[in-house]
């Protein structure tokens, strides 16, 4: 069974119903589970225990939330614990600004994660709030990152 992180910031709501989409997606492919963690309760043992991660965040001032970006800075010692697993954003704001999904997948160089799914930049003054039958694009992302995870696992079992 694969493990799929789903780290995210949410305040009002809306990252994490998100959130919920894309775990419902990790767990519609077989041999896959979710773990939703909000990231002021995660540690960086999470990250290290996954087999693909999500990260999920508000636009804030055209960046990542800071708790998002803290966490990142806390895991940059494990490094190379996350080398290599699979990846993928999606991020929440009032416009449909690409400026904090970037600031999260600019970073996975840096952590030699491999981005497995195309962001998703959720506007909410094109899109509205979003509700559960509107997130099929959140699924997709979740089965794909998921797809991933397994596909990455049957290759290198021990990693
Ligand atoms: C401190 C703060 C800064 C924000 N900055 C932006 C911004 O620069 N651009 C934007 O589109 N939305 C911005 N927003 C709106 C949030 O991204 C938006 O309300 C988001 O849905 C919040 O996510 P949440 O409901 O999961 O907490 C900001 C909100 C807050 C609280």
């Amino acid at each position: 069974m694969v493990k799929v992180l789903i780290l995210y910031y949410s305040r009002g709501g809306n990252v994490e119903a998100l959130a919920r989409a894309v775990a419902q997606g990790v767990e519609k492919v077989e041999g896959a589970t979710a773990e939703l963690k909000r990231v002021d309760y995660a540690t960086v043992e999470d990250l290290i225990s996954c087999d693909a991660v999500a990260f999920g965040s508000p636009n804030y001032f055209g960046y990542m939330a800071g708790l998002l970006k803290d966490f990142f800075d806390r895991a940059w010692s494990i490094r190379e614990k996350v080398a290599g697993k699979p990846a993928a954003v999606f991020t929440c704001g009032g416009s449909s600004s690409d400026s904090a999904l970037l600031s999260i997948e600019r970073i996975f160089p840096a952590f030699k994660m491999e981005k497995a799914a195309g962001g998703i930049v959720w506007g909410l003054r094109e899109k509205g709030s979003p509700f559960e039958k509107d997130l099929s694009e959140l699924k997709r992302l979740g089965e794909t990152l998921a797809k991933a995870a397994v596909e990455r696992k049957t290759r290198m079992p021990e990693d």
